[in-house]
């Protein structure tokens, strides 16, 4: 793994990684957990964060066709139809939560498919939604084209993922606390101690909830902005949300954390 580890100046694209196969696994056996998870509001992130920043962007959908990239068990599926969507598909790499999707949601198009082959013709969208999910990649070319391939002209694409200040961090894990460290010690003479590695894109395994075990892609910001700029869509905003006034009352660690440390950003581009 060493020889990924290596300044984004120097990224050969051409070998850039794809989801890892045992994310994809870890996905598959954590179907039904993950849907219950969303279901009881009990992923925080999601609930204080992610999700009422994304659907705060979301326009009025009425008549367009709708794509979800990296859609899991569907919820948010069930949210763009609610929208006045005239179709909605959802696509995931992980079939056991296109199966878990199907369960809950069964008249929706949903379909096993790699969003860095997505297989529909070109010009079949009109609005592309894809939430936490680009991070799984190590480059996002592949899916920046393929989204504006699938998108009519004047798409839109409105994707959530993580924001490299906190996930360039040294992430430790532990039963009774997590720490995410990103600066540095200097004594006045001797080596430093720096905590994180911003500059560098790597892979980073992780657990979330003590028992998912994921494999996603940590890069500084400039090469995300640089997929950005080569995928030939315009950027039309950028934010890094806040978690909501309610975190405070209720999830008073997660809103200290997050009101002072970016956890997500979210990208609005549009297709000329
Ligand atoms: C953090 S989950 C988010 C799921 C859903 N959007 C939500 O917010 O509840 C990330 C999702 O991305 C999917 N995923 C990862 N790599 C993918 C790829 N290359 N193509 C399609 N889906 C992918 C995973 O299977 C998983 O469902």
């Amino acid at each position: 793994m060493a020889g990924k580890n290596r300044p984004h100046a120097q990224q050969k694209r051409n070998n850039d990684m794809p989801t890892d196969q045992d994310t994809v696994d870890a996905y598959n056996a954590a179907a039904a957990e993950w849907a219950e998870r969303l279901r009881n509001g009990n992923n925080p992130a999601h609930r204080f964060l992610e999700k009422p920043a994304m659907y705060g962007k979301l326009p009025d959908l009425t008549g367009k066709r709708v794509l979800c990239v990296g859609c899991g068990t569907g919820e948010e599926c069930v949210h763009l139809a609610s929208l006045g969507a005239s179709s909605v598909t959802g696509i995931d790499i992980s079939k056991g939560l296109i199966d878990a999707a199907r369960e809950t949601v069964p008249n929706m198009d949903f379909r096993v498919m790699d969003m860095e082959n997505i297989t529909f013709e070109a010009n079949s969208f009109d609005y592309a939604y894809s939430s936490l999910t680009l991070h799984y990649v190590e480059s996002w070319g592949r899916t920046l084209s393929e989204i504006r391939r699938v998108l009519a002209p004047g798409g839109t694409l409105l994707a959530s993922t993580h924001h490299p200040v906190k996930w360039g961090s040294q992430v430790t894990r532990g039963k009774e606390s997590d720490s995410f460290l990103m600066g540095y010690d200097r004594l006045v003479s001797g080596v430093p101690s720096v905590y994180g590695d911003y500059q560098t894109t790597r892979k980073v395994q992780d657990t979330w909830f003590g028992t998912l075990k994921v494999t996603y892609f940590h890069r500084p910001f400039s090469a995300i902005m640089r997929d950005i700029l080569d995928s030939g869509m315009a950027l039309m905003d950028i934010i890094e949300p806040m978690p909501i006034e309610e975190a405070a009352a209720e999830n008073p660690s997660f809103w200290e954390i997050h009101r002072k440390i970016p956890l997500f950003m979210i990208i609005e581009l549009r297709k000329a």
